[in-house]
């Protein structure tokens, strides 16, 4: 399919002109190693450069680089991870560093093949790294390329469907710059963040308008086309904060799965109960095979997954009394109080230890 319409090198000219000028000044920019970028693309994979930037000097302050990366502890990669999401992501980045020091000597490998082959990276993250550290000819199609390109040329199929991302990737490459590819990837984002927004796209200022068919339409918000999602599933939980002699107890999720490997509170899943004292004894001893009485309930608190929408409350137990059965769980720890931290806890439980820390006072 021949979808350009325009003189392709007015259109690298028009884009990279406005990028020299108008690009964010971001600490992985315009540095001579591959490590910041490297770094940068897993933060920033599913997140936005406002929310990924704290994290990336806290990561690159106590990771210098590649062989200190790759010698961390992965509890201590989670827990610099808390708040970011999607902790695949931050277990990928230790063990992508770990193949890189192990089997590519230190290097980041240059052939985008070699590259695929490290863990938590695919064909978005190959392209950004090689083309913006090492300035290799490679397309990238990520979110906002995608609505860039979509656009550009008035797309009218499902984004969701695979095929259409194959023919955006062949436009993404025909667009392309071979003489500076990482800057024309780096523009097509900073393009599609900056001006090419999601909603009211800022068309006034944008330098590809003269190419964009959307752009001249009625309304270029309504691309990309995107058939919903079926909705959320949803949870309901009990989440058990319980205490013995100024400790509370910690439990480790098991590997394999959400939120795998990670600390929280033990919880029950409960779809229908209310949260009722004689009821919350009840399941607290089925679950968990001890005893304790229940001193606080949170009001509803909630957490929105990408795939499942959590509700729960939050639950002090006091006075406990019987072994504490782990269950689904892989350890425990009664963890004293004030050493307790909310940076070893994921994101939702953070939520729940926020709202106990105003039981206490
Ligand atoms: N998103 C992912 N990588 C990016 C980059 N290098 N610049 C801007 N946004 C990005």
């Amino acid at each position: 399919m021949n979808t350009i319409h325009f003189h392709i090198s007015k259109f690298r000219s028009a884009l990279l002109d406005w990028f020299r000028q108008n690009k964010r000044l971001l600490p992985w920019r315009g540095q001579s190693h591959w490590y910041p970028v490297f770094l940068s693309e897993f933060l920033l994979q599913q997140t936005q450069v406002k929310q990924a930037l704290p994290y990336y000097h806290n990561f690159i302050r106590a990771f210098p680089d590649i062989h200190l990366l790759a010698a961390a502890s992965e509890e201590e990669i989670l827990a610099r991870w808390t708040g970011l999401g999607y902790y695949a992501r931050a277990r990928n980045l230790l063990k992508a560093a770990k193949d890189i020091v192990d089997r590519f000597n230190g290097n980041f490998p240059q052939n985008y093949y070699d590259a695929l082959t490290l863990p938590g990276i695919g064909p978005y993250t190959a392209a950004a790294i090689l083309s913006i550290a090492f300035n290799l000819p490679h397309a990238v199609v990520d979110g906002n390329v995608t609505r860039v390109l979509t656009r550009l040329i008035r797309f009218e199929q499902d984004i969701r469907i695979p095929s259409t991302r194959k023919t955006l990737e062949q436009l993404s490459e025909q667009l392309l710059d071979p003489a500076q590819p990482g800057d024309f990837n780096e523009a097509m984002m900073e393009l599609g963040a900056l001006l090419c927004k999601p909603r009211q796209p800022d068309c006034d200022h944008c330098p590809l308008l003269f190419a964009c068919k959307a752009g001249k339409s009625e309304n270029p918000g309504n691309y990309p086309i995107r058939s919903k999602l079926p909705e959320k599933r949803r949870l309901h939980h009990f989440v058990y904060l319980i205490e013995k002699e100024n400790r509370l107890l910690l439990v480790r999720r098991p590997q394999n799965g959400l939120l795998g490997g990670m600390w929280e509170f033990p919880v029950s899943e409960n779809g229908h109960y209310k949260p009722e004292h004689t009821i919350l004894g009840e399941l607290l001893h089925k679950e968990y095979g001890i005893h304790g009485r229940v001193r606080d309930i949170s009001p509803q608190l909630q957490h929105v997954y990408s795939h499942l929408h959590l509700r729960f409350h939050a639950v002090v137990i006091a006075d406990v009394k019987g072994r504490f059965k782990k269950g689904f769980y892989r350890d425990y720890v009664w963890k004293a109080v004030n050493e307790m931290s909310g940076r070893f806890l994921h994101s939702a439980h953070h939520k729940a230890w926020e709202w106990y820390k105003t039981t206490k006072s």
